[in-house]
């Protein structure tokens, strides 16, 4: 199964994508967690994509087109994928089209995660992550067992850079601005499932399994 999963910063991708691959046992390419990753270890890309990344921005379409065709093609893809925040732009779900073209390949999903704009201000800022196992966290609606601590490594927990609130209004207003005509794109293509993310995280993820199952 090929999966997109696209939804506005704090949407929860992150969260249900956690889920998603464990209940479908497909490998989950994220692009913001492979520009971590980069950054991390001090690679050129990973300098290159923090200059956009601190301030907010959209990485250019030509580098993040390169590192998603390079994933797609490994072995571990063959018997399916979840993309989770590419594609971000109508540029690239069109590279994106060729690329699963040129490996024979289609999308069989595009779910958009719908949430409210106030929600996601919320949960941007109470977002911590662990440095160790990269799980995903909230202060007040996922919170750990004990403060600081990962409940599934007991890695240390920590606020993403691009999580202050000064970069979160950026991030929201670069995304809303290039969302809209990629869900049409999608929309005309008949792939697209929109899904209330306004709920709860198990409910959102039950809707989602629901869809993937081809029940709902
Ligand atoms: P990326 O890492 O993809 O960030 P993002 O799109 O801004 O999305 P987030 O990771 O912030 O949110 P999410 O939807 O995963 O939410 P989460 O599950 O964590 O990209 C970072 C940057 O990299 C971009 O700004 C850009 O610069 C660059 N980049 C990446 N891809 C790119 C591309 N294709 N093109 C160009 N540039 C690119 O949830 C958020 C919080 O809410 C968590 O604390 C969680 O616990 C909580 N939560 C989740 N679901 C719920 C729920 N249902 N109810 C209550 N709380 C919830
Ligand atoms: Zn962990």
């Amino acid at each position: 199964m090929n999966i997109v999963l696209m939804g506005l910063p704090g949407a929860g991708k992150g969260t249900q994508a956690e889920r998603i691959v464990d209940e479908f046992q497909i490998p989950h390419i994220s692009t913001g967690d492979m520009f971590r990753s980069a950054i991390k270890e001090g690679t050129p890309l990973g300098l290159e994509a923090k200059s956009y990344m601190d301030k907010g921005l959209l990485v250019p379409d030509e580098v993040v087109i390169g590192i998603v065709r390079e994933r797609l093609g490994n072995d571990d893809c063959k018997n399916g994928f979840l993309l989770d925040g590419f594609p971000r732009t109508v540029e690239q779900a069109k590279a994106l089209d060729h690329m699963l073209e040129e490996l024979d390949k289609k999308i069989d999903h595009v779910i958009y995660i719908e949430v409210e704009k106030d929600h996601l201000l919320k949960r941007l800022t109470g977002r911590r992550i662990c440095r160790q196992c990269g799980a995903t966290y909230h202060l007040v609606y996922h919170p750990p067992k004990q403060e600081g601590v990962c409940d599934k490594c007991g890695g240390e927990l920590y606020q993403r850079d691009d999580d202050k609130e000064e970069t979160v209004a950026t991030r929201l207003e670069v995304n809303m601005s290039q969302t809209e005509p990629l869900l049409k794109y999608y929309n005309d293509k008949k792939v697209l499932r929109i899904i209330d993310g306004n709920q709860d995280i198990d409910r959102v993820f039950y809707s989602i399994k629901e869809l993937l199952r081809g029940q709902a």
